[in-house]
């Protein structure tokens, strides 16, 4: 059957337990895993930001890969930005909250290169805020994309997998979806649904010779802060958190971080945490989660603003407040996190400059 099984029966109980041990369906001593080339590879959210990478890395991999995002105009920039490092790319537009159009896009995708071999649940959105100031809709909105946006494609492309007997899902969570982070409420809510469905449906296609991999990554440059929502005292949040998503020992380099994933791929691990703080944070929670909850209640308490009110409306997006939150010093901490911001297509070409 798959591979796991194979490599049981070479080498016997020590290789069992090794596969235990590192949750992982390969030989660890395989440190590049297998080739991937020709493989068919759907990464969704990937006009911009760590989807965009992914896309980039998959494709170097030799892989024919479908790009896809909502914003028509920035996925037919990063096609041709793609395509012109030589890369086999597909760009399908798409609303992943939205089950019929994520079906006529598996359908699209399967009709175009014949078959998903492997899907990459990346795509997510983030509002950044007080718990007072979100609203239902907000949750709703989280839920529709960071949850829904992985659950449709995955049910739609699960069949031809089980029918060839083999596939890879693999879901893009986050540290968010493992410990609970404050200001960040409907994301956190919808990442560990992610988290759950993602480690649930592992256990369950196993059989059917498809592997599922959960990555969860901690604060990484992706330069996302400028199309991240926020909410309440926005210049505020959105300072604390470009910091967090800047800064070097907090967050992760993006390259680096799709590099990860990919290697992580080929290796159908079961689960892997990128970055130090993000592991330290995750192992300590699973050991002492009242500890934790205690210590980011003195976070909240003391280091994050306040705000009165709940505010209508999705956020503003951080493009938009950048002005208020700047300053010298502000400007000379962020600039790996702008230049990623420039390298990663975060910056809306001219056609949707006033979005
Ligand atoms: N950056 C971090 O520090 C960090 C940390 C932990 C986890 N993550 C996770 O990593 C993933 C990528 O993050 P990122 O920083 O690269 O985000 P990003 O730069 O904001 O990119 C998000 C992508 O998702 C697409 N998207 C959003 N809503 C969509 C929808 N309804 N339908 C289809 N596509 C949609 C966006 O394009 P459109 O807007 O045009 O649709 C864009 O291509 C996310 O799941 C995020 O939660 C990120």
């Amino acid at each position: 059957m798959s591979n796991k099984n194979d490599n049981n029966q070479k080498n016997g109980l020590p290789g069992l337990l090794k596969n235990l041990l590192h949750g992982t369906t390969e030989v660890r001593s395989k440190k590049t895993g297998p080739d991937l080339r020709g493989k068919v590879v759907l990464v969704t959210g990937s006009s911009r930001g760590l989807g965009y990478l992914l896309a980039r890395e998959f494709g170097r991999e030799g892989c024919r890969v479908v790009i896809t995002a909502r914003d028509a105009v920035e996925l037919d920039r990063a096609e041709k930005d793609l395509k012109s490092q030589g890369l086999e790319i597909k760009a399908l537009p798409c609303d992943l909250s939205q089950k019929d159009d994520v079906e006529r896009l598996i359908d699209h995708a399967t009709a175009y290169f014949g078959r998903i071999d492997i899907l990459v649940n990346n795509a997510g959105i983030i509002q950044v805020g007080p718990e007072n100031t979100m609203t239902l809709e907000n949750f709703e909105q989280a839920m529709n994309i960071d949850f829904w946006g992985a659950v449709y494609p995955t049910f739609k492309v699960l069949p031809q997998m089980r029918q060839r007997g083999s596939g890879q899902i693999v879901n893009i969570t986050s540290i968010g979806g493992k410990v609970a982070l404050p200001h960040l409420l409907p994301y956190t809510a919808a990442k560990f649904a992610a988290t759950g469905f993602s480690e649930g449906l592992r256990t369950e296609v196993a059989k059917d010779g498809i592997s599922v991999t959960t990555i969860v990554p901690g604060l990484m440059r992706t330069g996302s802060f400028l199309n991240a929502y926020f909410k309440g005292d926005q210049a505020k949040e959105f300072g604390w958190f470009t910091l967090g998503s800047t800064l070097p020992g907090i967050s992760m380099d993006a390259e680096r971080a799709a590099a990860q994933i990919v290697e992580a791929t080929k290796l159908k691990k079961a689960e892997r945490i990128l970055s130090v703080p993000a592991n330290v944070l995750a192992r300590f929670n699973g050991l002492f989660p009242g500890t934790t909850q205690e210590i980011l209640t003195m976070v909240n308490t003391v280091g994050l603003p306040k705000s009165q009110s709940k505010q209508p409306g999705e956020g503003v997006r951080g493009a938009k407040v950048e002005d208020a939150a700047s300053n010298p010093i502000f400007e000379a901490l962020t600039t790996l996190g702008r230049s990623a911001a420039n390298r990663f297509r975060q910056h809306p070409g001219p056609v949707n400059l006033e979005k």
